[in-house]
């Protein structure tokens, strides 16, 4: 009883909730999308999170990343759309112009490094966009200081972090949040009124209304850079299409994982799986489950 609000996500909640492509639809029905971030450093996480959206689903995706680097991931992802920002030094510059309202969702903070500049466009989008908005990697760290800007957002806000990112955003020890995740989540959720991804091993998912669900779905292949790009990508597609947020973040686990899960089973190793093949592993999937 007193666990009541928890649960464990489940392939029959997957196939029950995943929402049905109707013969009518167009590419409208399934958002437009947003992803903003890269650097010189890492424009290939952004690459990875814009493809994963797609392959998830997602309408139409754009990738908002500094103009130097879209020459080359453009090729990358033909199916995507480019949206050059003003840079320095190789980082995304905060005088960048973007058109929020043209976006029904937008993923921040994915390989853009942790410049001052940066982190003002990451607060600034947080602060105005009218949408739902995912915020992961370096963007944690440009909202750390200063959380309670969540609060006052009416759409939701949805963080992902590692438990590295979330012991940062509590500013508590990485093994404190390790006792007790679910609590620290759950306290996290309700005060800065956000959906909570506490990824890992096991990923906690915690609603701002209190509501938790565990995702037992991954595997040690997926202990490699990029995968949490990826999840974002996904995280980003599902909150799109489905008309729980909630919903759509546990299905978005439930995608991530069970790829992973399968094609290890099936064609890859631990050792061997990379971010990409989770990408194409999403196919799986769908061609299973939905
Ligand atoms: N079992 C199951 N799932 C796992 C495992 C495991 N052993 N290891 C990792 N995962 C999953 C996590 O649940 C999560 O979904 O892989 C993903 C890893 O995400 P991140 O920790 O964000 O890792 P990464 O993709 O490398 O992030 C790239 O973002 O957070 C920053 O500092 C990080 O620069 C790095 C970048
Ligand atoms: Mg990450």
């Amino acid at each position: 009883q007193k666990y009541a609000h928890r649960y464990v996500v489940k392939t029959e909640h997957f196939q029950k909730t995943l929402p049905k492509r109707s013969p009518y639809s167009h590419k409208g029905s399934f958002g437009r999308g947003l992803v903003v971030g890269g650097s010189q450093e890492m424009p290939g996480s952004l690459v990875m999170a814009v493809k994963a959206a797609l392959k998830s689903g997602a309408g139409l995706v754009t990738a908002g990343t500094i103009k130097s680097v879209i020459e080359t991931i453009a090729s990358e992802c033909i199916e995507a759309t480019y949206l050059p920002l003003s840079e320095m030094n190789g980082y995304l510059d905060n005088d960048s112009q973007i058109l929020l309202d043209k976006y029904d969702a937008i993923a921040i903070g994915i390989g853009m490094g942790r410049m001052d500049e940066t982190g003002i466009l990451v607060r600034k989008i947080a602060k105005e966009a009218n949408c739902p908005v995912v915020i992961d990697a370096d963007g944690l760290y440009h909202i750390k200081d200063c959380l309670t800007m969540l609060e006052k957002r009416t759409p939701p806000t949805i963080v992902t972090p590692h438990p590295g990112e979330m012991a940062m955003l509590l500013n508590i020890p990485v093994p404190e949040l390790l006792k007790a995740p679910f609590t620290y989540t759950l306290d996290f959720a309700k005060k800065y009124r956000v959906y909570v991804v506490l990824k890992g091993t096991y990923t906690i998912i915690t609603a701002p209304n209190g509501k938790q669900a565990v995702s037992l779905a991954g595997n040690p292949g997926l202990a490699k850079g990029g995968s949490g790009d990826v999840l974002t990508g996904i995280i980003l597609a599902m909150t799109m299409q489905d008309q729980s947020i909630f919903q759509g973040i546990c299905n978005a686990c439930f995608i991530h994982g069970t790829a992973a899960d399968m094609l290890v089973e099936e064609m890859h190793s631990y050792y061997d799986l990379m971010a990409s093949d989770v990408i194409e592993g999403i196919s799986k999937v769908y061609r299973t489950f939905s």
